[in-house]
């Protein structure tokens, strides 16, 4: 395979560079100018468009198995490679949850024959989610997990996450936290602030996430040992965090595109559908989030694509499901955003390609010779309209059906492998 006339993202460099780029059995050959055809299968030809590191998203909800009819592993993968990601990392909050050996062994069935990226899964912290009883991790880890999580749910008893962080401290094995402490959510649906009062409906506290965070900082830094904090949405999270990274505790952290892109105030007009856990929050959590993203505390975008069906999301906010369908306009969403803030594009491909992999312990994709074919070709001065046909997911659950943004995924590739293409 042979790309030409593209822009290429050279992260070593922080240049970006005009070059055609050579791909032989998965693996990128020659980078250069001009280079001369040889007998190439296939050539690409990516004038004008601009060549990024495959992206990785380490927070999907794929749903099976047990809620096939909400998002499967094939239906997933297609709506991520559609997104420009050549890897994710699934949560384990399907039914069953995947806390046993037998039933990760069958999902990593499901994903070597369905799968068209690289998916990566996540098991829980708790058999089966309850947050009682801590799962056998060290043996799921030795059978083809990556992570630890009990994302949905908190882990209220505080004694259990020590142990928790104890276990996964000795064993080195990422954990990705859900802060949320149930006391302060109240059956709220929506953020708790000048909407919710508009509205009349129960909101959720900021306190609830960042007592959470809190909390676990000061047992990560007890033990000395790396946390991550899935979805942050509050002011006060990014400064809880800021501070404990100056402090030199191993914490890092993921932002969702909505909660930097939007805002509470589109709540009234898309309803259920902007509902999502935590909630869209106020303007001033928006910006101390920007803030955040370009002083480098947030680590990762990572979209916590959660597709529910359109029965479900019609419901009222009480009723309805939390989630947002993410990933295939976590992209476009990031880079509109981006321009905005004036935010470089080495910046977007740090938190949406090298440190979500990083933050696994995966090896971190670059472009150059040597390495593997792992990249995404996008138009990035182009804008479209985003309408529901356009979602090749089963969930069709996002606020941003209508929206004007920058950005069109042309090609994802993996290794000899074009898995999308988007004419
Ligand atoms: O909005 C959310 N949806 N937040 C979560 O934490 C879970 C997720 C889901 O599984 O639907
Ligand atoms: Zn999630």
């Amino acid at each position: 395979m042979i790309i030409q006339n593209g822009y290429y993202i050279n992260m070593k460099d922080k240049k970006i560079e005009k070059k055609d780029i050579r791909v032989k059995d998965g693996i990128i050959t020659e980078i250069g100018e001009r280079l001369e055809l040889a007998n190439e299968d296939q050539i690409i030809n990516a004038k004008e468009l601009y060549i990024l590191p495959g992206l990785f998203d380490m927070h999907v909800h794929f749903r099976e198995p047990g809620y096939e009819y909400k998002e499967t592993i094939k239906t997933g993968a297609k709506a991520a490679a559609k997104g420009g990601y050549t890897g994710v990392l699934t949560m384990p909050n399907t039914n069953p949850v995947i806390d046993s050996v037998e039933i990760l062994k069958a999902l990593n069935e499901i994903i070597k024959k369905d799968s068209m990226v690289e998916i990566f899964p996540s098991v829980a912290v708790t058999t089966g989610q309850s947050g009682e009883v801590l799962s056998n991790f060290g043996e799921l880890i030795e059978n083809g997990a990556y992570a630890i999580s009990d994302d949905g749910q908190p882990i209220m008893n505080e004694d259990l996450m020590y142990e928790a962080l104890k276990e996964k401290h000795k064993l080195k094995i990422p954990i990705l936290i859900h802060s949320e402490d149930k006391r302060y959510v109240n059956n709220g649906c929506i953020n708790e602030g000048k909407i919710s009062r508009e509205l009349g409906v129960r909101g959720i506290s900021s306190k609830s996430e960042y007592e959470m965070i809190h909390r676990d900082i000061k047992m990560a830094e007890e033990l000395d040992t790396s946390i991550h904090i899935c979805h942050i949405s509050t002011k006060e999270s990014v400064e809880i965090i800021r501070e404990a990274k100056s402090k030199g505790i191993k914490v890092t952290c993921e932002v969702a595109p909505h909660h930097f892109y939007a805002d509470e105030s589109i709540v009234p007009k898309k309803k259920s559908i902007a509902k999502v856990n935590p909630p869209l929050r106020a303007a001033q959590d928006v910006a101390e989030i920007i803030r955040g993203i370009k002083d480098g505390t947030i680590d990762a975008i990572a979209t916590d694509h959660a597709p529910h069906s359109s029965k479900e999301k019609q419901k009222d906010l009480y009723e309805a499901p939390f989630g947002i369908s993410g990933i295939e306009l976590a992209l476009p969403l990031t880079l509109t955003k981006f321009e905005e803030e004036n935010i470089d594009i080495f910046r977007l491909v740090d938190m949406m390609s090298i440190n979500p992999r990083k933050i696994l312990g995966l090896k971190p994709e670059l472009i150059e010779v040597g390495s593997r074919a792992n990249m995404v070709i996008v138009d990035l001065t182009s804008t479209q309209v985003i309408t529901e046909e356009s979602i090749v997911s089963k969930g069709k659950n996002t606020p941003f059906i209508g929206e004007k943004l920058k950005g069109i995924v042309e090609y994802t590739i993996l290794e000899e492998k074009i898995i999308f293409r988007r004419s």
